[in-house]
């Protein structure tokens, strides 16, 4: 590959965050700063069986500031999910948004605010930098720690008609301010807790070795996959300590800022087209693919490759180091399954290649990989 080299130019954009104990509490405080009146609560009915969605509506009433809830958001949120809440906003002359969730919920608040703010459906923004009105203030308090939609200047929204995702990718998306609280995370179930987890190791690693990677994206994808390596088997077993989520936490915030600067790869791309397809968990589909598209970059970035094999722990196997790491750490986590264990078939392997090599996340892989080579890593992880 072309050596990097660390004097080349690069952007690194990221919101105001606030980081720890009681950080959901400032919601209201917040909202009444940018000057909300009238808040769109984007959540889902997971979230708001919890209880979080409640205790933000009533920071909110405390500092004066009216909502209506939205919570018709699934996982993968879909488009007409999104149309439908650009509706309420815009019915209930709403001026601001607060997004209580996991990367669904936050995705979602996302495209309601530039669909709102450009009126137009939230299809038409797929791509890079094409938003050309920015969206409604939004605030996000994040209950997962791994899609880190709470930072990014990415949003994935499902095209139910054609079951596929697209990426969109602006600066307006990027939230006005983040709070991050590690309590939210108490009540994920230790399922949501690996995928999150596992997806926030992706974005690491992706930003890591993309060919948009800066010493600053660098410094930042280095110290998620450290914390992510030995927080996430601790807090499966102590999934009420503040201060193991709280280390998840931080994992997907450091995640957050570097593949948001440096964007992703092919393990992002192809797991974009799976979810697409098949409507499964995006953290599990990355976590089913990671290993297997490893050995198909090496060449490309072995120097750190290498480097994240040292701290995730090359195991001497028969695949290219650190994929059998990442293999033996994934197992270690319980997550044994493979593609076709989730339903999928070696008759979908050609299409979900071409929507694969077309996603924006694949420009920025360490290696030009053609569908054919798509194809393959595909075919070793059913
Ligand atoms: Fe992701």
């Amino acid at each position: 590959m072309t050596p990097r080299n660390p004097l080349d130019l690069r952007k690194f954009v990221a919101p105001e965050f606030i980081c720890g104990s009681g950080a959901l509490q400032l919601a209201g405080r917040y909202a009444h700063n940018f000057g909300m009146k009238q808040v769109l609560l984007v959540t889902d009915p997971g979230v708001r069986a919890a209880g979080w969605a409640g205790a933000v509506g009533e920071s909110l009433t405390e500092a004066g500031v009216s909502f209506t809830v939205f919570d018709s958001v699934s996982v993968n949120p879909r488009s007409r999910q999104v149309m439908s809440g650009m509706e309420v906003y815009r019915s209930e002359e709403c001026n601001g948004i607060v997004a209580v969730g996991g990367g669904s919920a936050m995705d979602c608040a996302k495209g309601i605010g530039i669909a709102s703010s450009n009126m137009r459906d939230i299809l038409t923004f797929e791509g890079v930098d094409r938003v050309p009105v920015p969206a409604p203030p939004l605030i996000c308090i994040p209950t997962t720690a791994g899609s880190s939609a709470d930072v990014s200047q990415f949003a994935i929204i499902t095209d139910e008609e054609r079951k596929r995702k697209i990426a969109i990718i602006s600066k307006t998306l990027v939230p006005d301010i983040s709070l991050l609280d590690p309590e939210p995370l108490t009540t994920m179930s230790r399922e949501l807790t690996l995928d999150t987890g596992m997806d926030a190791l992706c974005h690491a690693i992706e930003a890591y070795v993309s060919n948009a990677s800066s010493p600053m994206t660098d410094m930042h994808a280095l110290e998620a996959i450290r914390l992510i390596h030995d927080a996430l088997p601790a807090v499966i077993l102590e999934p009420e300590d503040l201060n193991l989520r709280f280390s998840t936490l931080l994992a997907s915030l450091h995640a957050g800022l570097a593949f948001s600067n440096a964007s992703l790869g092919a393990v992002h791309a192809m797991a974009h087209s799976l979810g697409g397809a098949y409507d499964l968990a995006h953290g599990r589909c990355n976590a089913l693919l990671l290993e297997h598209v490893i050995p198909a970059n090496y060449e490309a970035a072995s120097e750190q490759y290498d480097r994240i094999g040292a701290i995730i722990g090359p195991v001497q196997g028969e695949r290219t180091p650190p994929a059998e790491g990442i293999a033996a750490f994934r197992r270690s986590l319980g997550i044994t399954g493979t593609l076709a264990s989730v339903g999928v078939g070696e008759d979908a392997i050609q299409t979900l290649a071409r929507r694969a090599y077309a996603d924006p996340c694949m420009v920025t892989n360490p290696r030009r990989l053609t569908c054919e080579d798509i194809e393959r890593i595909y075919a070793y992880a059913l």
